[in-house]
């Protein structure tokens, strides 16, 4: 099938990538002339494990190339995904401005039946929304052509999009009408997952729901590890003891520094402020921020009653992303846990296996290493924020000797605690009092 994709960031590039795969014949669409070159060129513009070598592969055989003119991708196309950014905006609500640009602009050229597909996470009535604004500009040009839109939210994780993309648990298909089905059901013919069949309203409320969710049962366990903490008790032990039982199951229970990342954080408060809209407040989801807010400043809190105050203390963060195996740095809890350290006069190190530059930007007075080992040197205390793989396969003895200190702080319950602590560090775990420093 002839296919475009409208936005080439983290979903978009993965969207082109899983179905050109399948045999579709994609076009990627971005205002962004610098990413279509680059793409063109087969350079990713994003750091995604595996998603490079197939883009490659499909430009090389034809079946895939990037343009900024959605009017020329337009031509043959039978199915366009929206996969454009919906940033936060300050009240909480998420940004749809650049969702009704391409809705205006799709309804600008359309003159045959194509089926719109929001990827993007959306509201619930976006994809009314997305329908009138298109029909908008079909009345202006005073064309009649049926098309349909239909919500196909993502639910793939940074660092491991292609996988899940190949392989996810589920498609969720909000369709509203019967034609809309049989063609995004031809599409996904090919991947083997369970299809849900439902309408654009409740795939739209699915995702919002599920994202939710994953942070309401990570900042559980969040609260848990500080409850643990006061009661000598060991987070993981309790998170692998409940995990065991399948109606919880063992994954999003391992407690941190707090979650981020583009998602997690403006779903939750996107749902909240659904709720508000239709005059219900949702509790749970209000306490959910609160926590995971207050994560960092319960962190940095074992930091001081450990190490004293702060100010002039060197103090070395490894693993800046989100979470590892991304370079996203979008609400990742290593910034605020930088600025706050800065704030109390600490001397800032950080190094991240990719996301370095992005980092380098917000915080151009924090000295970023080009290795972990560079970053740890005359160190006094080092934190973990991402559980990089690389990073918990360092040389601990080694890092030892190049620090000044010997506090390790574990914001991801990644390191073993015990052997490090015959190497004589001062090991901290979130939320495992057991291993507390004595
Ligand atoms: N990143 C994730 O892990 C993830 C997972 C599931 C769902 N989502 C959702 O998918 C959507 C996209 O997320 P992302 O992380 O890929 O965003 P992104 O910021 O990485 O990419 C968005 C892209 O859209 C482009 N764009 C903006 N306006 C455009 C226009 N008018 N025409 C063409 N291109 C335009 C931008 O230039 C950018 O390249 C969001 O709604 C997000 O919530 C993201």
């Amino acid at each position: 099938m002839k296919i475009t994709v409208i936005g080439t960031g983290y979903v978009g590039i993965t969207t082109a990538a899983s179905l050109g795969e399948i045999g579709h014949q994609i076009i990627g669409v971005d205002i962004d002339k610098l990413k279509i070159e680059q793409l063109n060129n087969g350079i990713l513009p994003i750091y995604e494990p595996g998603v490079e070598p197939v883009i490659q592969n499909l430009l090389k055989q034809g079946t895939l190339h990037f343009t900024t003119s959605l009017q020329e991708a337009m031509k043959e196309t039978e199915i366009i995904f929206i996969a454009v950014g919906t940033p936060q905006l300050s009240d909480g609500r998420p940004d749809l401005k650049y969702v009704d640009e391409v809705a205006r602009e799709v309804g600008r050229y359309m003159s045959k039946y194509i089926v719109i597909v929001d990827k993007s996470t959306v509201p619930v009535g976006t994809a009314e929304r997305v329908q009138s604004l298109i029909m908008e500009q079909l009345n202006l040009r005073k064309l009649s052509v049926s098309f349909d839109v239909v919500s196909n939210p993502e639910f793939l994780q940074e660092g491991k999009a292609l996988q899940n993309s190949r392989n996810p648990d589920r498609i969720v298909l909000g369709c509203s009408s019967r034609a809309a089905e049989e063609i995004m059901l031809k599409l996904y013919d090919n991947i083997d997952a369970p299809k849900h069949i439902t309408s654009p309203r409740n795939a739209e409320m699915i995702k919002y729901a599920s994202n939710s969710f994953l942070a309401t049962k990570i900042t559980f366990i969040n609260e848990m590890a500080r409850l643990c903490d006061l009661l000598a008790v060991d987070v993981v032990e309790v998170a692998k003891g409940m995990g065991m039982d399948k109606r919880i199951g063992p994954y999003f229970l391992q407690a941190g520094i707090g979650y981020g990342g583009s998602c997690f954080p403006k779903d939750v408060s996107a749902l909240a402020m659904m709720g508000r809209e239709a005059n219900m407040e949702m509790s749970i989801l209000r306490s959910i921020q609160e926590i995971n807010q207050t994560q960092t400043d319960w962190f940095l809190g074992r930091v001081k009653e450990s190490m004293g105050v702060l100010d002039g203390k060197r103090i070395t963060l490894l693993g800046l992303a989100f979470k590892p195996d991304t370079d996203d740095i979008r609400e990742a809890p290593s910034l605020k846990l930088i600025q706050k350290l800065l704030t109390e006069g600490a001397i800032v190190t950080g190094f991240d296996p990719v996301a370095n530059n992005k980092i380098k930007n917000i915080f151009p007075n924090v000295k970023i290493s080009e290795d972990a080992y560079s970053a740890a040197k005359d160190a006094e205390a080092v934190v973990i924020c991402t559980e990089w793989k690389e990073i918990i396969d360092l040389d601990w003895r080694t890092i030892k000797s190049l620090m000044h200190g010997n506090f390790i702080f574990d914001g991801r319950n990644a390191l073993d605690g015990d052997m490090l602590q015959l190497e004589e560090f001062q090991y901290w775990g979130v939320g495992r009092s057991l291993n507390k420093i004595v």
